[in-house]
């Protein structure tokens, strides 16, 4: 992947780590369509179909792949590895988050569930092994530093969050720094119509300790494409779920949507590709996206979204049009 001087497609630091991961990633929970929770969201996924998507991703430039234990225990994770695999790519050409998934769960657990991690994501090695939530049994204290011995063992090249709060994620921060590790990024839902990270003080605390904000959820689970607000037919052969969290937002961010829509003509791209190139360059390095994709097509899209550059004058245009999501 080449560089140049327009911030295109170049690649950022994972937190402070020697990590290098493109502004956008691919989210591969809808791998797992079909099991567990994701059954009310999603379809089942043949491989065939995850293959294309994980090959087209990284066709359109993106580098790495987020996953977690959560989505289907090891189905997610094992299908993106096939994928890989199918594409012929090394260990060492892309980059890999998962995550431990702690709820009522104790410390413990992040030790006798890596081996899990590692073989159904073998023959690739983990980059980035998150803590998937704050709903563990154990102290941010037992669980950060059980990570930490990982990192130790050579078992993860970096220790991240999810959903933490900026007053959680700063403790985490200062708990690695007593094991000599800094924390690498918090993942979070970031979106234009889900800013409240700008409000409540994380943002901020990422900047300052120079962690990476991974926005999960960055187009709305498909709000931002706009297609929802314009074609009714959009809804055909949606799951039930999807529907629920898809329509809650249509009324309020249908003005925003017009307002990009505009912009996203302007540079002959999509709303989608506004909502996330915004996303990744409104706050310089600091946020990176893994938009999630059920057909190979948005996966393409997606990573041509780090392909164009907004102007300043119509990045601050739109945060001022996206203000009451803040
Ligand atoms: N850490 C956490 O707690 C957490 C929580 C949720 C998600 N995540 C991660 O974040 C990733 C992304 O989140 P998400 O999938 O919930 O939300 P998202 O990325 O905002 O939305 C993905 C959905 O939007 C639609 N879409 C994507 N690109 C499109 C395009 N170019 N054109 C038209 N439609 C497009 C697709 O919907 P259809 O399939 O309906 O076409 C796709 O399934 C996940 O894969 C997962 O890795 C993490």
């Amino acid at each position: 992947m080449s560089k140049n001087t327009n911030n295109v497609l170049v690649k950022r630091k994972l937190g402070k780590t020697d990590i290098d991961i493109t502004p956008i990633g691919q989210g591969v929970m809808q791998f797992a369509g079909g099991h567990t929770f994701l059954k009310f969201l999603y379809n089942k996924m043949d491989d065939n179909l995850s293959n294309r998507i994980v090959k087209t991703a990284l066709d359109s430039g993106i580098n790495w792949f987020d996953t977690a234990e959560a989505y289907g225990g090891g189905i997610s994770e094992t299908k993106l590895a096939k994928g890989l695999k199918a594409a012929k790519v090394k260990d060492e050409e892309v980059i890999l988050a998962t995550k431990w998934s702690p709820v009522l769960r104790r410390s413990k657990s992040v030790k006798k569930t890596i081996s899990d991690r590692l073989k159904y994501l073998e023959p690739y090695t983990i980059d980035l092994h998150q803590i998937h939530n704050q709903m563990s049994v154990s102290s941010i204290r037992k669980q950060v530093d059980a990570m930490a011995d990982l990192y130790d063992e050579g078992k993860i090249r970096s220790v991240g969050v999810s959903n933490f709060s900026a007053k959680n994620t700063i403790l985490t921060n200062d708990i690695l720094k007593e094991r000599g590790l800094t924390l690498a990024s918090n993942q979070v839902n970031y979106s234009l119509i889900h800013r409240n990270i700008e409000s409540n003080g994380l943002l901020d605390a990422a900047k300052e300790l120079g962690i990476t904000i991974i926005a999960w959820s960055p187009l709305q689970m498909g709000v931002l494409t706009g297609i929802y607000h314009f074609d009714e037919n959009a809804f055909k052969d949606k799951k039930y779920g999807k529907k629920i969290m898809i329509k809650r937002h249509l009324n309020k961010s249908l003005e925003l949507m017009k307002e990009i829509d505009q912009i996203a003509k302007s540079h002959k791209v999509t709303i989608a590709q506004v909502a996330l190139n915004w996303l990744v360059n409104y706050h310089g390095d600091t946020v990176v996206a893994i938009p999630g994709a059920t057909k190979p097509k948005q996966a393409e899209l997606n990573g041509q979204a780090m392909n164009f550059n907004l102007t300043k004058t119509e990045l601050n245009d739109v945060e001022e049009l996206s203000r009451e999501f803040l």
